[in-house]
């Protein structure tokens, strides 16, 4: 089966072509990131307008890379829920009439879940490696997420939340963190190049949530940390203490996350524990997996860069996925700023296990321009 997947839920307009077992045939992104750049985050309203725009010119470059005509497509996955409002009915809509006349199936796909299947993708050139046993322990770190997961099965329902973030997620945090130091957006990637030649034991910062008895994660009282370090030492000037105190922040955030995905790991019994999400492309944090599930005797499965940090080609192999286990009905794809994967270890959303009400989509809450951000 041919899928032609498209991504839309927030800065990145994506599409691509997979097969239902994962091998990529194709995959363009277009970045949002110069037209959000100067409002230091995403801007709602430019992302819808933006995806209408390019939405057309990224489809029909996965259909030229693929070497493959509309007419060959099988089916149509595109991301539902969660995410931008605007931004995700731009794809819906896309899908949707692309199914219609088609005459193929379509089906939606939650963002998160897709970045969990990442793993599971085969590039061209991907080195040979045998796909993520189940189950395993999941961890996904983004720009509007960030959450430990215990993977039975390749459906939404098979995922349990194990702990999650009480307020910021990594991304988020390195995002905010850069824009304090005046670095530009978005600050993952920047950090993490400066954070390369940095050394991290010079200024000393604040461990985030270290308490081995949860697998929740808090990121705002470091993000505290860095600024009160600025209000007081000023805006490090001398390009050498930046680098350092870009790796003190990168190093506390890895710590954190390296830690508490292998104790959940341990703690569950399970052998493999799988990456996903915009900061999984962070080298510190990939280093740090590598060395840790190595000393644990773990398997540890990370997707290559371009499936780290938001694409279609999950989108497409997630939809797969659903598409084989129920066939799919174009009228049934509807929008949802909520994540269909559990949400129990929320704070004040209840007690694991107990029901709760859906989390409003963290990726609202960072399309922020807030001066105090
Ligand atoms: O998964 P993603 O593309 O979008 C969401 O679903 O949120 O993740 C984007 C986030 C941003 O916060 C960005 O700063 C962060 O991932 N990110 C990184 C790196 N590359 C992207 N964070 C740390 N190190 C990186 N190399
Ligand atoms: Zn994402």
């Amino acid at each position: 089966m041919l899928i032609l997947g498209i991504e839309t839920s927030c800065d990145e307009t994506a599409a691509a072509v997979v097969r239902h077992d994962g091998e990529v045939l194709s995959d363009v992104v277009h970045s949002q990131i110069a037209v959000h750049e100067p409002f230091g985050g995403v801007v709602p309203e430019l992302a819808s307008r933006n995806h209408l725009t390019n939405l057309r010119p990224v489809l029909t470059q996965a259909l030229s890379d693929a070497d493959l005509g509309l007419n060959q497509i099988d089916a149509i996955a595109v991301t539902c829920r969660p995410g931008l409002s605007g931004a995700l009915l731009v794809g819906i809509e896309v899908a949707k009439g692309l199914a219609w006349s088609l005459q193929v199936p379509v089906v939606g796909v939650d963002h998160l879940f897709g970045h969990l299947m990442a793993a599971f993708l085969r590039f061209p050139n991907s080195p040979p490696s045998s796909p993520p046993s189940l189950p395993f322990v999941a961890l996904l770190a983004s720009g509007g997420h960030t959450a430990i997961y215990r993977v039975d099965g390749l459906s939404t329902r098979q995922v349990l939340e194990l702990g999650a973030t009480r307020d910021d997620a990594a991304g988020e945090a390195f995002d905010k963190v850069a824009k304090l130091l005046g670095l530009g957006y978005p600050g993952g990637p920047i950090i993490d190049r400066l954070a390369a030649s940095g050394d991290g034991s010079v200024i000393a910062l604040s461990r985030p949530m270290p308490q081995r008895n949860t697998l929740d994660f808090s990121f705002s009282g470091l993000k505290t940390n860095v600024r009160r370090w600025v209000e007081q030492h000023g805006r490090p000037s001398d390009d050498q203490r930046l680098r350092d105190l870009c790796a003190a922040f990168q190093s506390r955030v890895v710590e954190v996350l390296t830690k508490k995905t292998i104790h959940a790991a341990l703690r569950e019994g399970v052998s493999t524990i799988v990456v996903g999400g915009g900061v999984a492309a962070n080298h510190g944090l990939r280093g740090a997996l590598g060395t840790a599930t190595a000393a644990a005797g773990l398997r540890l499965l990370v997707p290559e860069m371009r499936a780290c940090t938001d694409n279609a080609a999950m989108i497409g192999f997630a939809g797969a996925l659903g598409l084989l286990a129920e066939p799919g009905d174009q009228t049934a794809v509807t929008m949802s700023p909520h994540t269909l994967l559990s949400t129990v270890t929320r704070k004040g959303r209840g007690r694991r296990g107990e029901p709760t009400r859906p989390r409003t989509a963290p990726k609202h809450n960072r399309a922020r321009t807030r001066p105090e951000d």
